[in-house]
Formats: C-alpha cells, sequence, structure tokens
C-alpha cells in the first residue's frame, strides 16, 4: 500500500522546485484566441523534438486547445506577471488588453515573451487529475529577454551564478 501523501505538503515540497512559467495558446474555431498559464512544462526528447506540459482536468480551456490539434507555448518574460495572472483567470477574456501577434503557424504569440514554441499535439497519456500532453515541435525562436520564474507560490526573477549546466 502506498503511503498517502498530504496535498498540503505536496504542494509545499513541489513549490520548492523552480520553474518558469508559459502560457499555452491557440486561436479557437470561431478565431477566438485561447490561453491558460502552465508552469508545468518541460523539453522531453531531442529527437524527436518534444516537449510536455501537465494541464488540469478541470481547466476548461485546454479540451478547447485539444480541439485545435496544436498549440503555441510562450515562455513568459521577467515583467509579464499580469500575462501568467490574466491567462489563469477561468471564464474571463484573457486577452483582453494585451498584444499579439499569429505565430508562424497562426497561433496567438503574446509580445516580448522569452521563447516560443509552436507544436502539433503528439501524444496525451493519463496524469491522474491533470493530463499529460506531448507537444512535437514545429517552429521555435528564442529571444534576449530574461525569463519570469515561479518559486514556493511566487513570481520571482533571475540572478545568475558561475558556472553553467549543458541540458543533454
Ligand atoms: C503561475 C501559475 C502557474 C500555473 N500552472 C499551471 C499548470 O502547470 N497546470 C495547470 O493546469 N494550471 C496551472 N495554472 C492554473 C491555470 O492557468 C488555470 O487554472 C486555468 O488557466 C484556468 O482557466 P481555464 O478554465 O480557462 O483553463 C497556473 C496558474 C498560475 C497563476
Amino acid at each position: 500500500m502506498s503511503a498517502v501523501i498530504d496535498p498540503r505538503q505536496f504542494r509545499e515540497v513541489l513549490g520548492a522546485f523552480c520553474s518558469g512559467i508559459t502560457v499555452v495558446t491557440a486561436l479557437g474555431p470561431d478565431g477566438v484566441p485561447l490561453g491558460l498559464t502552465c508552469r508545468s512544462f518541460s523539453s522531453l526528447s531531442l529527437d524527436p523534438s518534444l516537449v510536455l506540459l501537465a494541464p488540469a482536468r478541470s481547466s476548461s480551456t485546454w479540451p478547447r486547445i485539444r480541439a485545435a490539434g496544436g498549440f503555441g507555448v510562450a515562455v513568459l518574460a521577467a515583467g509579464q506577471e499580469q500575462v501568467a495572472l490574466a491567462m489563469s483567470r477561468s471564464g474571463t477574456d484573457k486577452f483582453a488588453g494585451l498584444d499579439w501577434t499569429p505565430s508562424s503557424h497562426g497561433r496567438p504569440r503574446p509580445a516580448g515573451v522569452a521563447a516560443w514554441l509552436d507544436c502539433d499535439l503528439h501524444d496525451e497519456p493519463d496524469g491522474g487529475d491533470h493530463t499529460i500532453v506531448v507537444g512535437a515541435v514545429r517552429d521555435l525562436d528564442v529571444t534576449d529577454h530574461p525569463p519570469l520564474l515561479y518559486h514556493r507560490g511566487a513570481f520571482a526573477t533571475l540572478h545568475r551564478s558561475e558556472g553553467r549546466g549543458d541540458t543533454p
């Protein structure tokens, strides 16, 4: 029998893992821009080029993005806290007042992001009360903007230290 993990402790412990913040976007069939804030994002495979993200099953936007067959991932830049917050508010006009342009694949790309990826939906295995979304990367680019970070339930900014680690 597996140990029962206290959800509060689970959140607290996992909150110690610092991440960037992404906004996952697509265009709905009616041309309406869709988006949701997601810190559960990671590179997965180099060959083929795959990324993964984990939207909650309670998300009302993810099923609409899934239906589009693909999505864009905006890696938010330092100073884009309000974009992250706006894209997390269910049932609101998340793109109101947001400056964005269509990506090469026609997906809403917020202005001023740190990096951008256009992905096809490749696979979606089960992830408990979340779903694991595997995206096949079709286009991508990076800017010079430093990233927005997230740690222990709060936004943070990057201070570089000595040394570097290369991802495999
Ligand atoms: C900083 C931050 C990080 C978030 N990360 C995730 C995440 O990794 N997965 C997720 O399902 N929701 C995450 N959320 C919450 C979703 O953005 C939010 O529940 C969702 O957008 C609700 O809107 P929807 O019903 O339109 O999908 C995060 C919210 C914030 C503010």
